[in-house]
Order: structure tokens, then C-alpha cells, then sequence
């Protein structure tokens, strides 16, 4: 998938809770060369925090408890063909997507997870790292294959744990700087940049 001038890739972002690379995303998108064009966020939560950021910069939010998960996956891939959705960022979803879903979007969905990936895939990322005395630990963006957390890695990014880390300083200077992988990742798909 390349991007090519002024056309920017319609693009779905899929949240689940606070939504911070959400909002990051859409500043990101909202620059002259972003070569993204963000006009859906699929939430499986309805009280997501991250759902004001879709109302605030004025994107269509759908949300999809995924209580059936099959009939909510069919819905999405119509809203997305319908509405000629060609990336799908995740940011925080909390649900796993199935093999047919992401078949049907091979090559073009992908995922920020924060570790080193392939280390600690999964959750409780952080306290795996701190736990295992890891002098480092980061983020990752990766494609989304049929395995958790195991598609090819687009970008990584390190940060070093120190002594003084919890869990909770570690998880907020992760964050930090998957705000800024995110959109480097996005940049190295669609752009040569
Ligand atoms: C991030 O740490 C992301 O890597 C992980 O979930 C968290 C989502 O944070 N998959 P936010 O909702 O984007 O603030």
C-alpha cells in the first residue's frame, strides 16, 4: 500500500479505553503530509475516555461490544468496505480480531504494543519487563497477522528501566514514546519518509 500525493489512505482507528495514541493519531493525520485520512473509530467499550476524541474532532465513532463477535466483526467489514477504509490502526483494542477479519485486511492493519516484541507479548507488559530485571524495555509497531502480537514489526523503539521504574513511571514513558513511533510507523508503510 503506497500513498501518493494529496489522496490520504482512509484510515480506522480502534480503541478500546483511553484512546491517547488515538489522539495523537488524529493530530498526526491532521498535518499537511500525513499520508492518513482518519474517518472511523470502532470502539468494542462505549464508556472508552478516548471516544471524546472522535466527538471533538468530528469522526464517525461506531461501537461494536463484539458480544457476538462474528455478526459485530461482518457489520465493521461492511461499514469499512463501504466507506473504503484501507488501514486499520489499533490502538489499545482489547479484543482479538478474527483469522477471517483479518484475512479480509491482510497487510493492513497494524498494532502498537508496548514491549520489545517478540518479548512479552500479551498483556502486563511492564511488570514481565520490571519482574525479569530487563535493562530495557519499549514499544513496538507490528502488522497484524493471525497470532497475537506476533506480525512483522514495523518499528521499534527502546527506553532504558531504571532502578527507580514501577510499572506505572515505565508504562508513562512507554507511552511517550509510542506517541512517537505511531506515526513514524505509518510514514515508513505509506511513504518512502
Ligand atoms: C498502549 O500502551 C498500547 O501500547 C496498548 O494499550 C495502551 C493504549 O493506550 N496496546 P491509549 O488508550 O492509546 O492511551
Amino acid at each position: 500500500m503506497k500513498f501518493f500525493g494529496s489522496n490520504k489512505i482512509n484510515t480506522g482507528v480502534f480503541i478500546s479505553g483511553t484512546g491517547s495514541n488515538l489522539k495523537n493519531l488524529i493530530k498526526f493525520s491532521l498535518k499537511k503530509n500525513s499520508p492518513i485520512k482518519i474517518i472511523f473509530v470502532c470502539s468494542n467499550n462505549k464508556d472508552a475516555k478516548g471516544l471524546q476524541y472522535a466527538k471533538k474532532y468530528s469522526i464517525k465513532k461506531k461501537i461494536f461490544e463484539f458480544k457476538n463477535h462474528r455478526s459485530d466483526e461482518n457489520k465493521i467489514l461492511n461499514y469499512l468496505k463501504k466507506n473504503k477504509i484501507e488501514l486499520l490502526c489499533l490502538a489499545g483494542f482489547m479484543k482479538i480480531l478474527s483469522k477471517k477479519f483479518i484475512k479480509s485486511y491482510q497487510g493492513k492493519i497494524i498494532n502498537i504494543h508496548p514491549s520489545l516484541l517478540p518479548k512479552y507479548k500479551g498483556l502486563n507488559t511492564h511488570y514481565k519487563a520490571i519482574i525479569n530485571n530487563d535493562k530495557f524495555s519499549g514499544c513496538t509497531v507490528h502488522y497484524v497477522n493471525s497470532k497475537l502480537d506476533s506480525g512483522k514489526i514495523i518499528l521499534q523503539k527502546k527506553v532504558k528501566i531504571l532502578k527507580k521504574d514501577t510499572t506505572s513511571s515505565l508504562a508513562k514513558k512507554i507511552l511517550k514514546i509510542e506517541h512517537l513511533i505511531y506515526p513514524k510507523a505509518i510514514n515508513k508503510i505509506l511513504t518512502n519518509l
